[in-house]
């Protein structure tokens, strides 16, 4: 893998192409400057005459190591970043744990481990931009999410236009992937608002990508990704778990109606509390299990990633983890699955998985009036733009357990590789024996609340 940097592209402006491998990385400032300068960024395949055009590449360890923090796939291309930032867009968030991971899935021991699945930079998202073959499934049309009209095209609606949908559809349409981003909120003056004043920002960010409000999801229209974050959120002093009924209520009503208006669609659920949310979601949609998914795992583990750099010197984008279980009280970050540069990390780590696990809470406290929106608005993005391009990254998230860890039949936060189909497999982790109890006392504790929610029908 070689990553690509802003002054790789200063030297491939003269011929005006930049030839790109499909395991490359072009950093988001590369991305930019190809802009900027008019430069295309092109896929090489071996003994093209692009591939032998002798671009200068250099390693990804010597890229420049910035104070901020890296971008992703749904970052918006920032005007204000001067320094070359380091291409975490479009990595797979916990790649030797993912490695590893593809291992157990196939069950093989193999001793090296494979490369990890390396999806394209943000910049091969881009409208016109080649994407890898490994991201174009076969036989996909123009417009569809993958497709081979150089972007994902089709439609994502966003449920709920509060501070969480918001930062959602400012990522997805910063993307600049889908042909339309959907706001819909019971208050259709907010959603049309905010999708104004988000259109507002298409050349600032470089966007093509509609942004619409409405009022219901009948009139958002058909979708390739539904996003719930239709909701109450928390204030100081309640637990997700408080929301419980009157959620239900509201995500029931939403997924049965996504259910009639795209019957195709992956939901992506984020209301609180998110694991039985995501299970009342399914149930109420009646899609297959691997159509509705919940966002909880990818933000809890950049959360961990997060804290755990703030005491060292590694940056949170070198960290790995995972954090599975529940979003809350049982939520499970095995440590055997942790490092910081590939090391083990060091003994402060327990006060770090202590705080990632009560960050929702102390975000709430500090705000006093409603929840945190641009981690868990971000994370749900990323998993949107990990499946729109059909990237197979493995994530954390809310699944219906299929046996795997010795879970079944309920929603908890397991590893799963995402697909533009939803999830295409859960992935075993090979995690100690109390953690992997700890996980199945999660879900058994999620089961029980599930159990408790009374569900028509
Ligand atoms: C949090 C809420 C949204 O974790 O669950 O911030």
């Amino acid at each position: 893998m070689t990553v690509f940097g802003a002054s790789d592209v200063d030297e491939a402006a003269r011929r005006g192409i930049l030839a790109v491998g499909a395991r490359d990385i072009v950093t988001p400032l590369a991305r930019e400057r190809a802009r900027e300068l008019g430069v295309e960024i092109v896929l090489a395949t071996p003994g093209t005459a692009a591939a032998v055009a002798g671009d200068r590449r250099y390693p990804s360890s010597s890229v420049p190591q910035p104070g901020r923090g890296a971008g992703s796939p749904g970052t918006p291309s920032s005007a204000t970043s001067a320094a070359v930032r380091p291409p975490a867009a479009g990595r797979p968030m916990p790649s030797p744990a993912g490695a590893a991971a593809s291992r157990a899935a196939v069950g093989h021991r193999a001793e090296v481990a494979p490369p990890p699945v390396r999806p394209p930079s943000g910049a091969l998202y881009r409208r016109g931009a080649p994407l890898p073959p490994e991201v174009r499934p076969a036989g996909t049309g123009p417009g569809r999410p993958g497709g081979p009209g150089h972007r994902a095209g089709g439609r994502v609606v966003v449920v709920g236009a509060g501070n969480v949908g918001t930062i959602i559809g400012m990522r997805l349409a910063d993307a600049d992937v889908f042909d339309e981003v959907v706001l819909v909120d019971v208050d259709e003056g907010r959603a049309a608002g905010i999708a104004l004043d988000l259109t507002h920002t298409a050349a600032l960010s470089g966007f093509a990508t509609r942004v619409r409000g409405a009022g219901t999801v009948e009139a958002a229209g058909a979708a390739d990704y539904v996003v719930i974050t239709a909701g109450k959120a928390r204030q100081p002093g309640m637990s997700r778990s408080d929301l419980i009924s009157s959620n239900a209520a509201i995500v029931g009503d939403v997924a049965a109606r996504v259910a009639d208006t795209s019957p195709r669609a992956v939901v992506v659920v984020v209301t609180n509390p998110l694991d039985e949310m995501t299970q009342h979601a399914w149930r109420a949609s009646g899609f297959p299990p691997e159509r509705v998914l919940g966002m909880a795992g990818v933000l809890d583990t950049a959360r961990f990633r997060a804290l755990a750099s703030l005491g060292g010197t590694t940056r949170a984008d070198r960290i790995e983890g995972w954090a599975l279980g529940s979003h809350g009280e049982e939520m499970v970050i095995p440590l055997s699955q942790a490092s910081a540069d590939g090391r083990p990390l060091g003994p402060e780590v327990d006060a770090v998985v202590d705080r990632a696990r009560g960050s929702g809470a102390e975000v709430v406290g500090l705000l006093r009036t409603g929840s945190a929106f641009l981690a868990p608005g971000t994370s749900a993005a990323r998993m949107v733009l990990a499946m729109a391009a059909d990237s197979g990254e493995v994530m954390p998230a809310a699944v219906l357990a299929d046996g795997s860890y010795g879970i079944r039949d309920v929603y908890v936060g397991l590893p799963v590789r995402l697909g533009r189909g939803g999830v295409r497999e859960i992935v075993e982790l090979d995690l100690r024996p109390d953690e992997l109890a700890a996980l199945r006392a999660a879900a058994d504790r999620i089961r029980e609340r599930v159990g408790a929610l009374a569900v028509p029908g």
